[in-house]
Formats: structure tokens, sequence, C-alpha cells
């Protein structure tokens, strides 16, 4: 990808005394008192800012928190909390600076947070009046939030437009490096998992994938519509039955290809959705109108394993089976290890997987986990994403 890189500007000296401003993704998960819960968005923002420190910048950070109204700062937006953990991570204060648009004062080695960006009016819309004001700020804009890189707004666009020199931080790099080169040239069989509720969120990526993967392992909700297509009865398990002609037209796709989607041969069912519910395995032939599939059974779940431990590359989103609910965790489970052990270059993302992934402990055994959620679906889709597509433009000059 055709883009300046941060890390090249730093190395050949071009930052030193350099107003440099960071758009982070810091929209880390907090409890009700305000506390975070899962810092990996942090910590995965800190090479760039101390990259940037390093390189001897005045170093302005920000990022939206949440989704707030525009021109309502409520101090729930506040991005307090994460300048706090930010803080300890770099051991150093970071000041919070409040309505910054139209002037930041930092000198070369200090480092400031602006406020939550989304609370700027004309943010989302990336109107013109603001882009202008924030590209003023600096003389470097470095993009670094992948998480929101999916979002063409004033932060992540518009400074990107008109700011002297735009280029790109090295999370946003690597995110991109990593996936692309899983999914371009990855090392085969490629093997990908698609899992969640619905097939109509994920459809687009199904189809972008049917046209590459070797295998497309489906779950969840996804599942029971692709089961549903293949002939096979649910019972009142969570599907989208007019979306049967676009899952048969993806089985159809991997099949003229020789690659396939593995549809479940055995299934773990209940009569209700709890976690206390009585927990049975059947054929997936035997599913009884009164039944929910709540995950896949044993020997599903060890014939994917099997299939993911030969593969050389595997892209994981989504899990396969109700796995918050320990009665119907295996398939996830099972899953998940099978990844671990596999010696394929793997790459995860998004909000279940990475929770999963914490679950089982294995976050040292995957090869890539993205920070994107949003994001990281829309490059499966085989989109450019506009943070990508405005830096290119810049650096095509
Ligand atoms: C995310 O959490 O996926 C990103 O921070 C993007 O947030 P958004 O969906 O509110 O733009």
């Amino acid at each position: 990808m055709n883009v300046i890189r941060f890390s090249d500007l730093c190395a050949n000296g071009a930052v030193q005394g350099q107003r440099v401003f960071i758009r982070a993704d810091l929209n880390v998960p907090q409890d009700d008192a305000g506390h975070i819960t899962e810092d990996t968005r942090i910590r995965a923002s800190v090479p760039c800012i101390q990259m940037a420190l390093d390189a001897g910048a005045a170093v302005m950070v920000t990022s939206h928190l949440g989704r707030p109204t525009e021109g309502e700062f409520k101090p729930a937006d506040s991005l307090a909390p994460v300048a706090k953990r930010l803080g300890e991570l770099l051991g150093r204060d970071v000041p919070l600076v409040a309505n910054w648009v139209d002037g930041v004062s930092v000198a070369p080695g200090q480092l400031v947070m602006l406020e939550n960006c989304r609370v700027n009016k004309g943010e989302k819309k990336n109107a013109p009046e603001l882009a202008h004001k924030l590209a003023a700020l600096c003389d470097i804009f470095v993009h670094d939030a992948f998480g929101t890189a999916h979002r063409a707004e004033g932060t992540t666009y518009g400074i990107a437009q008109f700011a002297p020199i735009a280029c790109a931080g090295p999370l946003l790099a690597a995110e991109i490096d990593a996936i692309s080169q899983a999914l371009a040239n990855p090392k085969r069989p490629l093997a990908a998992i698609v899992a969640g509720s619905k097939v109509s969120t994920k459809l687009t990526i199904l189809k972008s994938l049917a046209k590459n993967v070797d295998q497309l392992i489906v779950g969840g909700g996804i599942a029971n519509t692709f089961m549903l297509a293949a002939g096979l009865k649910i019972g009142k398990s969570l599907a989208e039955p007019d979306l049967l002609d676009e899952a048969k037209a993806v089985i159809e796709i991997m099949k003229a290809r020789g690659a396939e989607v593995p549809i479940p041969t055995d299934v773990v069912t209940a009569k209700t959705f709890a976690a206390d519910a009585v927990a049975t395995v059947k054929k997936a032939t035997e599913v009884a109108d009164d039944d929910l599939i709540l995950d896949i059974g044993p020997e599903t779940a060890a014939k994917l394993a099997t299939q993911l431990k030969a593969a050389g590359t595997i892209v994981w989103n989504g899990p396969v089976g109700v796995f918050e609910f320990a009665a119907f965790e295996n398939g996830t489970q099972v899953i998940a290890q099978a990844i671990a052990e596999s010696s394929a270059f793997s790459i995860a993302g998004g909000g279940d997987t990475l929770a999963a992934i914490a679950k089982y402990g294995i976050e040292k055994q995957i090869g890539y986990i993205s920070t994107g959620g949003g994001a990281f679906l829309e490059v499966l889709e085989g989109k450019t994403l506009p943070a990508f597509d405005i830096l290119m433009q810049r650096a095509a000059g």
C-alpha cells in the first residue's frame, strides 16, 4: 500500500521540532463507574506516541470515545480515564486539553491529549471548516486509528486532506499489512471462520471470502441459515430463511472452485436460551421442531479442528456457539485451541472473537490480533477504507 509511513519520517529526522497530531482509536470499554475494563487499544497506541516523542515532536493525540452528541460535552464523554491509563503506560503525565479546535499550545518533547474529538461540531460529517482548522494545528498528521479507519470523519479523513503531511502510524500500517497479506498472498490452505448471529450483517464478507478461501467455516446463527440451505431442519434456532438463496449461492461459488463450506454434522441443542438449559448433543439430521441449536457438536468441532491444524492461513471472526454459557462453549473452545496449536498464520478480529481469545488464554498463539471491529470486517469485505484512500492520495501528491 503506497502511503507515507510515520516511521520513515522519524528515521530521516523530519519529525524533530514538528507539531504532530496523532489520531488514535482509544475507544475502550468502561464500566458504570467509568473504569476501563479492557485497555488493548490504549496499549496498541503507545508505540506511535513514543515514536513521536523520541523523534523530538510536539505531540497531540486524540480519539473518539463512544458516540456523543456533537457540541454537547458530558462528563461521561471525557477521555480523562484514558489519559490517566496512557500516562501509566508511558510513565509520564498526560494533560488533557478541552476546547482545542482553535489552537493547542504544546512544545517539542511534550505530549497532550485532546478531549473526545467526536464532541466537535462537524466531526461526524467531516465539515470542511472543521477539517481546515484541524489541519492548521499540525505540521504532520498521523493516522494510527485502525479501529476507526472505516469512518470518513474530521479527524480520520478531513485533517488528512489538508495537513501539510499526512501519514500512517505504525499500528495502522501493521494492521493493513497483516490483513492484506493474509488475504492477498496466503499460505494455503486458507481457512476463514465467519460466525455471528446474522448472515445479513456478514453477507458481503461471505461472498468476498468465497472467491478466495479454501474452507469457509460458518458458525452461530449464520451456520443455521447454511444448514437450512443444505436441506437440514434447525427447529426454532435463529436463522434468516429469506437469505437461503444467498447462502446457497455462497455454497455454489465455493463448490465451483473445489473449495467447501463445511456444514455441521452434529450440534448441541437446548429447549431454551439460558446458561442452565440442558444441553443435548445430536446429529444434524435429528434436530426437533422445538430445538435451539446453540453450538456445533463434538464430531463437527473435531473435524474442523483437524482442518484448522492443517491450514496455512486462518482468518477468524466470530465464536461458533454461545461460548458465554459453559454448556455451549465446547465448539468455540476446540476451535480456539486448534487455531492456537496450528502452525498456520492466524489473524483474528472483532469484539466477541477477542473475548473468546481472552477466555481461553491463547493471545500469544495468534499470529495477529486486530484492534478493529467494523474496520476489520470491512477489510475482509475487500473494501478500501477511507483512511487508506486519503493517505494514498496524499502519498501520490
Ligand atoms: C469501534 O469501536 O469499532 C471503533 O472505535 C469505531 O467506533 P464507531 O463504530 O463508533 O465509529
